[in-house]
Order: C-alpha cells, then structure tokens, then sequence
C-alpha cells in the first residue's frame, strides 16, 4: 500500500464555477478513486484561491465586502464539487488564517533567496504578472488569455531569485524526477525555463491590499502565485507539521493556462524550502464551449449545474471523461453530451445492465460464480499512466464486446429450448463480464456502478426505472 496524495488547481472565486472548472475535479477525483480501489491510501486536496486584486474589484463592484463575497463563492465551488462526487479529504481556501500565518512562515523560510528591487515593465492585471519584452512583442501588447492590452508598471517589489534554481530544475524535468505529462509539454517548459526571469513576488499595498503580507514590510502584498501554490503544502500542516508522510504529491493536477507556474515557480519554491518535488504534473486541455474559449463577453459561458441538473452526475464524468480528450482542448455542446448520454451511456452501459438483469430474473438465475479482482493490466497501465480517456474507450469496448455476446449466444433461445446447464453458464459468464467491467468503470462512473453492484447482487433484480432514461 502507498500514500498517495493527489492535488488540484485552486480556482479564483472571482466568479462561479463554469465546466471548464470540472476538468481537474473529474481527473483527480477518478485517479483517487482508481488508487483506492488498488489499494492506496489517498490524501486529495482541494480549495479556492481567494486573494488578488481581481477578487477585490468583483467584490466592491457587487456591493458586498471582499470576505462577504469569498465566502460567497467559495461555498459555490464547494457545493459542485460536492455535487460532481468528488471525494477530497482536505480543504483549503487562502484567506483561511492557518494558511495565510503558514504562507508568512514559507516566506520567511524562502528569504535567502528573495530581494527588492525597482522593476519598470510590461503587465496583465488578469493574470496578475510581468511579461517579458518579447513575450509582450509577439502577442503585439495584448494578453491572448484575457483580450486586455499589457500595461506599463513601475514599482519597487520584493523579488524570488529563480537563478537559484533553474539548473537544479532543468535536471528533474529532463530526467522525469519531476514528470510533466503529456510529454510535448516538457519542451515547451523548458523552453519557459531558460528565458525566464527571476519573478516579482510582492505588489506595494498601493497597488494591492487584499492579499498576504509580506512579513516584516507593511508596505508589501505577498503575490497571488505565492500565496495559491503554498496551499498544496499549508493543507497538509507544512511548517508546523512534518508532511513527509504525503508530500511529495504523487500527481498535481492542473490546466495548461497554469502549467508553467507549477513547472517554473513552484519547484524553486520547493527547493528553497528542502522539499522535494511533486512526482508529476498532470496538465489537461481546455474545455471549449462551441470550439471557442468560454468568456463572459461571449457570452457562451456554460454553468455546471445545468449539465448536473440535465442527467445526473455520471452522465457528467462519463462526458468529461471519455468525450473531453485529457490531454487536448476539447468541445462541450448540448447537443454532443446528449447524444453521448442517449446513444453510449443509455444505448451501450445502460441497455447491456437492463437486458442482463431482466434475463436473470426471468430465468430465477443468481449469480454464483467467483469474480475476478484482478484488474487487466492494459487497464491498470493506462490508469497509472493518467491516460483517462483511453482508459474509459478501453472499458467501453468491453462494454460492447458484452453487448454483442448477447446477441451471439442468445440466451433467450437456450431458454425457450429449454437448455438450463448452457443458458447458466452463459449467464454466469455475461454477469461475471459485466461486473468485471463495472468495476473498472466505478472510478469514472461512482453512482452508476454502485447501482449494477445492487442490482446483481441476489436476487438479481433489474431496475425500475432503467439506468439512464433515453431522452431521444
Ligand atoms: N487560481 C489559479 C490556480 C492556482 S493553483 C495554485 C487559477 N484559477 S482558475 O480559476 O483560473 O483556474 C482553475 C483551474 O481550472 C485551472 O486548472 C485551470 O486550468 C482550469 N480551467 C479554467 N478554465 C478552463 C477551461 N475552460 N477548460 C479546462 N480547464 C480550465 O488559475
């Protein structure tokens, strides 16, 4: 048995969750889920990032005080993830006191390698960073993120000397001691790397008043990204608390908008602190709505709830799982998710359930044959190997192969023959089959499996209402 602890993106409640926020919620959640059922013991972390200067004009835009509005949201991101199944054990929002004193103390540890220094340059109030002079050039002054065009900024910041690091960096991406997968990422972080500058770490308190303080100077702000990514290991207890029983995360989950703040920022932060590096990073595409970037001015921003609300939260994950390629951007439309809820979940899973079990049923048959624990390697490679949406067209292709067993071996003809000992043993290799399936599937779909185990549990009794009701 290991430890495994697993990490996801901490959103910023600048607004309410949409489905691109899902991403990282269904992969890590279904990675738990597979490392429990094989056995691990996990730890997955969770929460919401809540300083900045964005969060801070949202809210007095809304009338609410900043905390008023925080907590607002907060508890928005906390009930969908609640509602999407996800099973996290730990909770962390930045404005939490404990991780605001435990973010000071990383600071403090940090201070060797941090210096002040007046810096004049280009910036995006969206992503809250410098850009480089040629990063500025080829986006010709426009942040691609957020449509905004870069400012010119002036000010004095406390600054984290990435030099330190960067060789000691570039030897655990290369080597894989700090894997980044999908593997075409590696370069292109590397690259990042190489030109990246030591990175401003502080904003004046005239510029940003809602955030972390820098320790011994009131006129400085800790910046957001040193604030977000200390949460992986203040809600583990780090510095009061030795972590070592957790911590290296096994996989960190995150989209590849923020890749380059945990492949670059966050691994010199963990060097300067003694710790050692996440095993691997874990970044996923873009959920796109329409094939375009979802954005409020669009207006094709897509509310999670809804989804949840159309067909539950297995019809959920089986989308974002299987039809949101984990590694490529990938589309949402209404009309893709209902054919994928009514053509494969209800047509192939649901169906195949159906049949099974009113066959069973009609014929008295219970279910008496040892099932097979061991899960197929194939499976288990490709799980290991965060290949999520293989792995699920991987289960799938059982799920048909079963469905087309059916149809071969007619078991309602052995039983109108009258043939008892066949239609038994074909029966009892269907059920095997699919409960073998079934559990391969219930780190994806927790609700669904949980429902075939009851319902091939004796007396086989199909349900009454099917598994998932056709809305077409
Ligand atoms: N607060 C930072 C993360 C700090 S982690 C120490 C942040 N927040 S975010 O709200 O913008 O994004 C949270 C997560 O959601 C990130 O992993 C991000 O990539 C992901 N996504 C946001 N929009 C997305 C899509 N449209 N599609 C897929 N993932 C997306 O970044």
């Amino acid at each position: 048995m290991k430890n495994i602890y697993i990490t996801t993106a901490i959103p910023y409640v600048n607004g309410v969750p949409h489905i691109g926020h899902a991403m990282d919620y269904c992969l890590a959640d279904t990675f738990a889920r597979y490392n429990k059922m094989v056995g691990n013991a996990v730890r997955f972390q969770a929460g919401t990032d809540e300083h900045g200067n964005k969060i801070f004009l949202k809210a007095r835009e809304s009338g609410k005080t900043t905390q008023e509005y925080v907590d607002e949201n907060s508890a928005k991101f906390q009930e969908f993830i609640h509602k999407l199944g996800v099973e996290y054990t730990d909770y962390v929002r930045t404005t939490d006191p404990k991780h605001q004193d435990r973010c000071q103390e990383i600071w403090r540890k940090l201070e060797s390698h941090i210096y002040k220094a007046k810096y004049d340059g280009w910036y995006c109030t969206g992503c809250e960073r410098f850009v480089t002079e040629k990063e500025c050039e080829e986006n010709h002054g426009v942040c691609p993120d957020h449509q905004k065009p870069y400012e010119q900024l002036s000010e004095e910041n406390y600054y984290f000397r990435i030099s330190d690091f960067k060789e000691d960096i570039k030897k655990a991406i290369e080597s894989g001691e700090m894997l980044i997968l999908p593997d075409f990422r590696k370069k292109e972080m590397l690259r990042l790397l190489e030109e990246s500058p030591d990175v401003s770490v502080s904003r004046p308190v005239s510029q940003l008043t809602w955030g972390v303080p820098v320790p011994g100077d009131d006129s400085q702000v800790m910046y957001v990204w040193i604030d977000a990514l200390s949460n992986y290991i203040t809600v583990l207890g780090y510095p009061d608390v030795d972590i070592s029983e957790w911590w290296p995360a096994a996989a960190q989950f995150v989209g590849k908008d923020i890749l380059r703040f945990h492949a670059i920022i966050w691994p010199a932060m963990l060097m300067g602190l003694g710790l050692p590096l996440p095993k691997t990073i874990v970044s996923h595409g873009m959920v796109l709505a329409d094939g375009q970037k979802m954005s409020k001015s669009i207006g094709n921003v897509i509310d999670p709830m809804d989804v949840l609300e159309r067909h539950g939260i297995d019809a959920f994950r089986y989308y974002f799982l299987r039809h949101i390629d984990t590694f490529a951007d990938s589309d949402f439309t209404w009309e893709k998710y209902e054919n994928a809820y009514n053509n494969e979940l209800a047509n192939d899973y649901g169906n195949l359930v159906q049949r099974l079990a009113t066959l069973a049923m009609k014929n008295n048959i219970t279910f008496n044959k040892e099932l097979d624990a061991v899960l197929p390697d194939e499976y288990c490679k490709l799980m290991d190997n965060y290949e999520f949406s293989k792995a699920f067209d991987y289960v799938w292709e059982k799920i048909q192969q079963l469905n087309q067993r059916i149809d071969e071996e007619k078991p309602w003809s052995l039983a109108k023959n009258g043939e008892v000992d066949k239609l038994d043993e074909c029966m009892q290799n269907l059920i095997s089959g699919l409960l073998s399936t079934n559990m391969m599937l219930s780190p994806f779909l927790p609700n669904a499996s949980e429902k075939v185990c009851a319902i091939f549990a004796n007396p086989i009794t199909p349900p009454e209402e099917p598994l998932f009701v056709k809305t077409k």
